[in-house]
Parts: C-alpha cells; structure tokens; sequence
C-alpha cells in the first residue's frame, strides 16, 4: 500500500507527542512528592521535631535506634535525588548535546540509586516495614534490585558498553518511579474503591499485591521496550502505545490530583509558611 507513509509518519508523531505529555506529567507528579519529602521529612529535622516522621508510619524515627533513622534517614535524600534527576538523563537533546550533563547527572544518579537501595535494606534488616513478611520481601527485593541496577548502569557506562547500559538505565529508572508509583497506586485505589484490601498496618490483600506491583509491571514494560527496539512497527502498534500512553496519563493525572490535594500539598504549603 502506497498510502501507509504518510499514516504512519502521522501515527509516529502522536505517538511521541503522547510520550512527551505522559513524561512531562510525570515529572511534575515525581518533582511534588519529591518537594513533598523535603517539606515533611527535611522540615521535620529543620524545626528540631524529627519525631514528627512517624504521623504517617509509626516507626521511621527510633531515637534509640539511630543506625535505623540514618538509613531511611539517607534514603529519603537519595529518593528525592532519583526523582528530580531521572527524567532529565533520558532527555534525548542534553545526552546528545551536552555529554558532561548527562555524564555528571548520570554518576549522580546511579550513586543516588545504590544509596536509596542500601538505605532501604538497611532499614529492613534492621526494623522489618510496617506490613511484615510480604512486605519485607517485596520491599526486600526492590531495594537489592535498585542496587543490582544501579551497579550494572554504571559498569556499563564505563566500559562503554552502550547497548547493555541503556537497557540498563532503563531498568533503572522504571525501578526509580517505583516509589512514585506506589503512592499514585494507592491514590488511585483510595479514590475508587473505600478502600478495599488496605489496612492501616499494611497486611490487607492489596497491601500484599502492591508489596511488588509498584515495580514488577514497570520492569515488564522495560523489557519490552528494550527488546522492542528492533521490531519494525506499523500503524496498529503506534494506535495500541497510543492508547496505553494516553491511559497512562489519565492515570497518573487522577494519582497526583488525589495525593496534591490531600496529602502533598497541605505538607509542601504549611512547611512553606514556615520559611
Ligand atoms: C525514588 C526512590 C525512593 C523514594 C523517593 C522513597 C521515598 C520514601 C518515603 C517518602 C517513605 C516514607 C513513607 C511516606 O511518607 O510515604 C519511604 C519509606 C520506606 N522506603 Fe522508600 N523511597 C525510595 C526508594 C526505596 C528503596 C529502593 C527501598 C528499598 C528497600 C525503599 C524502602 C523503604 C522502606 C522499607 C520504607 C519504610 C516502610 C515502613 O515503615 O514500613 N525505598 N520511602
């Protein structure tokens, strides 16, 4: 057919305009939670009430375990880190147009992601989470794969490996909004169900679930990307990324409204005042 060209140059681009606004939303959901751990965590320790970490988790901040409040302690900082720097390094024009960037951010990045990965499983060993076994081992299993992508990132990069690191990195950052996730997840979920399977101590069946389905699926996505790199693609498969893409955006469009209004918003505004 002489006509598909055209078509599919169209479907190409919406394709990437779709990409660029679910990136762009991303972003700014990931910049507010991260805006939000700084205004909650970092002004608790700024105004000298650190006790104040456990209002929403009853156990992060244990005078008398110090080695377990620098570990989350460290982790909030890196997380925060992960967040504001990841989308930047997959930014197509600052790789291309200004390797030291992208190098810099990139070290940066990687460290931040060994020492989210580090500070977690240290915390785990040390305090168990709120949920107990599965949690522990969902969590358990998230950091040591932060760690394990983190390194691979890296060794990749410095042996110019170029492939393998960017499958790499991409692993990387789908385990880097995990966190994220997790909240616009449960955002979602809250919104529309009372909510069903949650408990406050985190042991409800969907607690269970979300103990892995805050990464699993974004790794399963990863993996078809970097395997799908080489498939030729046609006009039914940008329709089909399409329509995932714009989901997605609806999506994490209904989390960051939930959790903005009711949770990030008021902590990032009051900590404001404060300044
Ligand atoms: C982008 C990276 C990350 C960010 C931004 C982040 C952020 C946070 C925040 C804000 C909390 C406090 C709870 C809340 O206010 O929602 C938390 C708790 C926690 N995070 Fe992370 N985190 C990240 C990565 C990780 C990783 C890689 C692990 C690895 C194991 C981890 C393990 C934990 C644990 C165990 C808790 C405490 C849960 C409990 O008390 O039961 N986090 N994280």
């Amino acid at each position: 057919m002489t006509t598909s060209a055209p078509f599919e140059r169209e479907d190409g681009l919406t394709l990437k305009f779709t990409g660029w606004i679910v990136g762009g939303i991303t972003w700014v959901s990931a910049a507010i939670f991260g805006l939000y751990i700084i205004a909650f965590y970092g002004g608790a320790v700024q105004i000298g009430q650190p006790e104040r970490w456990n209002e929403h988790l009853p156990a992060l901040f244990d005078p008398a375990s110090p080695s377990t409040v620098i570990a989350i302690g460290v982790h909030f900082v890196a997380g925060t880190i992960l967040l504001l720097a990841g989308p930047v390094q997959l930014i197509p024009h600052i790789r291309n147009t200004y390797p030291a960037i992208h190098r810099w951010l990139g070290r940066t990045y990687v460290g931040a992601g060994f020492i989210s990965g580090l500070g977690g499983l240290a915390f785990i060993l040390m305090r168990g989470t709120i949920g107990g076994l599965p949690m522990n081992i969902g969590f358990g299993l998230y950091g040591a794969l932060m760690i394990l992508a983190s390194v691979e990132t890296y060794r990749h990069a410095a042996a110019r490996r170029l492939e393998q690191h960017r499958a790499w990195a991409i692993r990387l950052f789908a385990l880097a909004i995990g966190s994220w996730l997790y909240r616009m997840e449960y955002g979602l979920w809250f919104a529309l169900t009372d909510p069903i399977g949650h408990t406050k101590t985190f042991d409800g069946w969907f607690d269970i679930v979300m103990s892995f389905f805050f990464y699993v699926p974004n790794l399963i996505v990863a993996e078809l990307l970097i395997r799908g790199r080489n498939i030729q693609t046609n006009t039914m498969w940008h329709l089909f990324c399409t329509g995932i893409l714009t989901l997605s955006t609806v999506f994490v469009a209904i989390g960051t409204y939930f959790f903005t209004t009711q949770f990030w918003g008021p902590q990032i505004l009051a900590w404001l005042r404060t300044q």
